[in-house]
C-alpha cells in the first residue's frame, strides 16, 4: 500500500450492546434474523452460554452494518452472514459474496460490542471485558513483569480495572492479528495512556508487537461503567494516519 492511500482518516465504526431484545431470552428460538448458514451453526452448538454469547454477537454486528452500510440499510438481516474462518474470526457474505473490510465481534456478560472499517488492509480487534479481580496467578501466567508492576503500582482500588485493562488490550491485538490465544499473551507489551478522562478513547500503545513485517499495531481503551473496551488496529506501517472512530448508537 503506497502512503497517499491512508492519507484520508481510516474510519472505524464501532457499538456496544445489551444482548438483542428481538431475541430475549439467550436460547430463543426466532432464528428467521439469521442466514441459512448461521442457523446450521447455531443449531450445531451444544451450550446455552455459547449460542447466547455467539447470538448476541451477531445480532450487534448486524445492527452496527445495517446502520452504517447504506446498502444494507433496507436489506433483511438474514441477508447477512456473519460465519467464521477455521482461526475463529469472523467473516462477512451478503448475498452469498464477500462484504469488503474487517469486522470484530466480542461479547461478554450481557454486552456485546461489534467494529468496522471498509478500509483495505486494516484488520481490527474490538474487546470488551467486565471489570472485576482476578488471582495474582492470572498476573503470572498472562502478563510480564513490566505490566505487573503497572498493576501493582496502582492504588487497590484500581488494580482490577487495570487488569482488566491490560488482559482486554491483549486480546484485542490478538483479534487484530488473527491470532487468537494461540500465542503467549506475554509476548505483546501493552502500555495504556492515562491523561484524563477514561469515559473518552485513550491510547494503546504495543510494544513487541507480532504484527507482519511493514505492519504495525496500535490501539485505544476506555471505559464504559464496569466494562473495559479496547480497539486494536493492525495496519501497514507507514505514515500514521489520522483515525476516525464513531460510535453507532443502537438505541435510535
Ligand atoms: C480470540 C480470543 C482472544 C477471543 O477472546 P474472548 O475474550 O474469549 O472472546 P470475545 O467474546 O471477546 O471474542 C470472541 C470473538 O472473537 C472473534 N475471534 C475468534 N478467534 C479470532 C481470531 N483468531 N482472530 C480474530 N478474531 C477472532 C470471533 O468473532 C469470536 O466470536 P464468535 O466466535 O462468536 O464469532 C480467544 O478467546 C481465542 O483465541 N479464541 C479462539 C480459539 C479458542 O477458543 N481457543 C481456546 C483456548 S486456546
Amino acid at each position: 500500500m503506497q502512503p497517499s492511500e491512508l492519507d484520508c482518516p481510516v474510519e472505524i465504526v464501532w457499538c456496544i450492546g445489551e444482548v438483542s431484545p428481538l431475541v430475549g431470552s439467550l436460547t430463543a428460538s426466532d432464528f428467521s434474523w439469521l442466514s441459512v448458514a448461521e442457523q446450521d451453526l447455531v443449531r450445531k452448538m451444544r451450550f446455552p452460554k455459547r449460542i447466547g454469547e455467539w447470538l448476541s454477537g451477531r445480532w450487534t454486528a448486524k445492527q452496527l452494518l445495517s446502520r452504517y452500510l447504506p446498502h444494507l440499510a433496507n436489506q433483511q438481516l438474514s441477508s447477512v452472514s456473519i460465519e467464521s474462518h477455521p482461526d475463529g474470526y469472523p467473516l462477512v457474505w451478503v448475498d452469498g459474496k464477500p462484504l469488503k473490510g474487517c469486522l470484530s465481534i466480542s461479547h461478554r456478560q450481557d454486552k456485546a460490542a461489534a467494529a468496522y472499517t471498509t478500509e483495505k488492509d486494516v484488520l481490527l480487534g474490538i474487546d470488551l471485558e467486565w471489570i472485576e479481580e482476578r488471582h495474582p496467578a492470572f498476573l503470572q501466567d498472562y502478563f510480564n513483569d513490566y505490566e505487573i508492576e503497572w498493576v501493582q503500582a496502582a492504588p487497590s482500588g484500581e488494580r482490577a480495572a487495570r487488569t482488566t485493562l491490560l488482559w482486554s488490550a491483549k486480546e484485542a491485538a490478538l483479534k487484530a492479528l488473527q491470532l487468537g490465544l494461540a500465542i503467549d499473551t506475554r509476548m505483546i507489551e501493552v502500555h495504556p495512556h492515562i491523561e484524563g478522562d477514561s469515559l473518552d478513547w485513550q491510547i494503546l500503545e504495543y510494544c513487541g508487537d507480532l504484527s507482519k513485517e511493514g505492519y504495525r499495531l496500535i490501539g485505544w481503551w476506555q471505559r464504559r461503567g464496569d466494562y473495559m473496551i479496547t480497539l486494536a488496529v493492525n495496519l501497514p506501517a507507514t505514515e500514521p494516519p489520522a483515525f476516525y472512530l464513531r460510535e453507532i448508537s443502537l438505541s435510535d
